[in-house]
């Protein structure tokens, strides 16, 4: 949840720390922090609220010092005040700690180093660690490695930590236990990072830090991983895989409009090399395909915008695959009575590849021999890892705190995985038209980008309104509910998605006149259905917007504004439908003069439970 950056080099840390935690702040924006090494010792500066207080901080209050490290907090442990904010500094100050995860047992930590007259200064689980590190190294262990290796030992919970003391000067310790942390390598040092994108585009190497590890970071350019010989970690050394272009703004406004714009291209890059004429190649399913085709049950834990993706792909799944599926919030899949076993298959659903309560649901389908199964974007990620197979979505880094082209990508691979499927297990009937539409996707996206216009003008109409309902059927029901969250996180709307035959047993309630209530009311086969509910909606003084089909001459005499897509199968409808939606939250949050790349109290990541 929270961004760590270091850096151990030749050039002045604080500045390159800041450029960092710029690219890291979508991970946490309620305080920020950096400490150098110096002559005299450790110096630190920290600010609530974005990075911008603390840049002004550092302004005002240089820090000097080739070696340091940083932090974006998204508070968990504390409220976001400067005391709870990274980094944090052990008794004698000589010791300084960033961390992103939870340490579990710090109470009882907390407890026992102030029963030796340790100091607390914060409320949060990570500074035992600073306390720790400076127990350690007053026993005499030769070096701040072995210090943070024995302190490592007494910590329950999940890690990436970055650590420096005045005692050990030239270097960073990092570790890693469930939670990512890249080590970049470049011309004028070495820099770590929760993220790749923290780089800046300086690392011309990189090496990803796994479960465990423990490494040092040395400003002469030397490095080390415990335990693992220096041969053994040239060969796990890579290119990056992130470029400038991919995390900047690229001229856009903000990265969510980018991130928007970018999705034609980002569902390219999903379909490529797997949608042939007539057939689907997924490299990541090749090898377990049989045993995911023929399980009893396919279950699939996600959070938030993922967990929409989820839902499509369940219909898409059950419709094309006929195997039944479940789909869970993985925040509620880790409990002993999950009825998950060896003949099931479990399929995590996560952008980051680093969420939380993702990880642990998949632990736990592990725990039990299920077979397990990742569609995330970011290559190598912890989930990745976890299960060994799965599709990456390739849609490129995605910055902005609400997922956008990531759900498209997501919806995209299940529709690959579904046809895949389908195939494997003789089910051809259904499955040309759609590669078809496949191919067609990203045209159809360009098409339903051009609505923009139109959305701002409905947004002008409609900006005074609190409260806005979203309603679909079948493969429109995803869509509402994500339309819905989009709304909620962007443009801070009470915005409630729901299937539309629950209407009228209770939302009905909130429709008063003028409540905006978008239908996704796409050609399907429960068209009729949907213009009962949206003629029930109007009914009550709602102001109807509806996603319509071009040519549909139903729709237009029951909505009062139709926005018109192109006539898709119903099974790609959250795709192409996502897009005007996007659009709406995005506009609307602009319109009311909102952060929309970082809004209120969300981060991007979510690393804690
Ligand atoms: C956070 C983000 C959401 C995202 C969710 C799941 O809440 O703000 O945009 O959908 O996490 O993230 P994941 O990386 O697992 O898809």
């Amino acid at each position: 949840m929270c961004g760590i950056i270091g850096y151990a080099g030749s050039r002045n840390a604080a500045p390159l720390l800041l450029q960092g935690l710029r690219r890291l702040e979508y991970r946490g924006y309620d305080s920020a922090g950096v400490a150098t090494l110096t002559c005299e010792g450790i110096a630190h500066r920290r600010a609530v609220g974005k990075l911008v207080n603390l840049e002004a901080l550092l302004e005002k209050e240089p820090l000097l010092g080739t070696v340091g490290i940083g932090h974006n907090r998204w508070a968990t442990h504390g409220k976001p005040t400067v005391e709870n904010a990274h980094p944090h500094t052990s008794c004698n100050g000589r010791v300084a700690v960033v961390h992103n995860g939870t340490i579990e047992n710090y109470i009882e930590l907390r407890k026992e180093l102030e029963a030796e007259g340790c100091t607390f200064s914060s409320e949060t689980d990570t500074e035992v660690v600073a306390h720790l590190v400076e127990r350690a190294l007053r026993t005499g262990v030769p070096s701040l490695e072995d210090a943070v290796a024995a302190s490592l030992t007494h910590l329950r919970g999940a890690y990436a930590l970055a650590i420096i003391s005045a005692e050990h000067p030239g270097e960073i310790v990092a570790a890693r236990l469930s939670s990512a942390l890249f080590i970049g390598f470049g011309a004028e040092g070495v820099m770590l990072s929760s993220d790749e994108v923290g780089f800046n585009g300086s690392a011309s190497e990189v090496l990803a830090l796994e479960d465990g590890e423990v490494a040092t970071l040395c400003a002469d350019g030397s490095r080390r991983l415990r335990g693992v010989s220096a041969e053994d970690m040239q060969a796990r050394i890579t290119p990056p895989s992130v470029s400038l272009d991919d995390i900047d703004k690229g001229g856009y406004p903000h990265l969510m409009l980018k991130e928007i714009d970018e999705q034609p291209d980002a569902i390219r890059n999903v379909l490529r090399g797997r949608l042939g004429t007539n057939s689907i190649k997924l490299g990541g399913v090749e090898a377990i395909k049989g045993r995911l085709a023929d399980s009893r049950r396919i279950y699939m834990v996600a959070c938030g915008t993922s967990y929409h993706a989820a839902l499509f792909g369940k219909r898409l799944i059950e419709g094309l695959v006929r195997i039944p599926v479940e789909v869970a919030l993985a925040s509620e899949f880790f409990h002993e009575d999950v009825l998950v076993d060896k003949r099931d298959s479990v399929i995590g659903v996560s952008q980051s590849g680093s969420t939380f309560d993702t990880l642990r649901a998949i632990e736990l389908a592990k725990k039990r021999k299920a077979l397990t199964f990742g569609i995330t974007n970011r290559v190598g990620s912890e989930l990745a890892q976890l299960t060994g197979a799965g599709i990456y979505l390739h849609v490129g880094p995605e910055c902005a705190v609400a997922s956008t082209k990531a759900f498209t990508g997501q919806a995209t691979a299940f529709a690959l995985l579904a046809l895949r499927l389908a195939y494997e297990r003789g089910y051809m009937q259904d499955i040309q038209p759609l590669i078809r539409g496949l191919a067609m996707l990203p045209k159809w996206v360009e098409q339903a980008l051009r609505t923009r216009a139109q959305i701002q003008s409905i947004v002008a109409s409609i900006s005074k309104a609190q409260r806005a309902i979203f309603i679909g059927r079948g493969y429109g029901v995803p869509l509402a509910l994500e339309g819905a969250l989009k709304l909620k996180e962007v443009a801070y709307i009470d915005a409630h998605g729901y299937a539309a035959g629950e209407l009228k047993h209770g939302p009905l309630a909130l429709v008063e006149e003028g409540t905006p209530v978008v239908a996704v009311a796409l050609r399907s086969k429960v068209h009729t259905a949907m213009l009962a509910n949206m003629e029930e909606a109007k009914a009550r003084g709602a102001h109807v917007i509806a996603l319509a089909t071009q040519g549909d001459y139903e729709v237009p005499c029951v909505a009062d504004e139709c926005i018109e897509l192109p006539d898709i199968p119903e099974e790609l409808m959250a795709i192409v439908g996502a897009i005007p939606l996007q659009l709406l939250a995005y506009e609307w949050g602009v319109a009311k003069g909102l952060d929309v790349d970082q809004p209120r109290n969300l981060a991007k990541s979510v690393t804690v439970g």
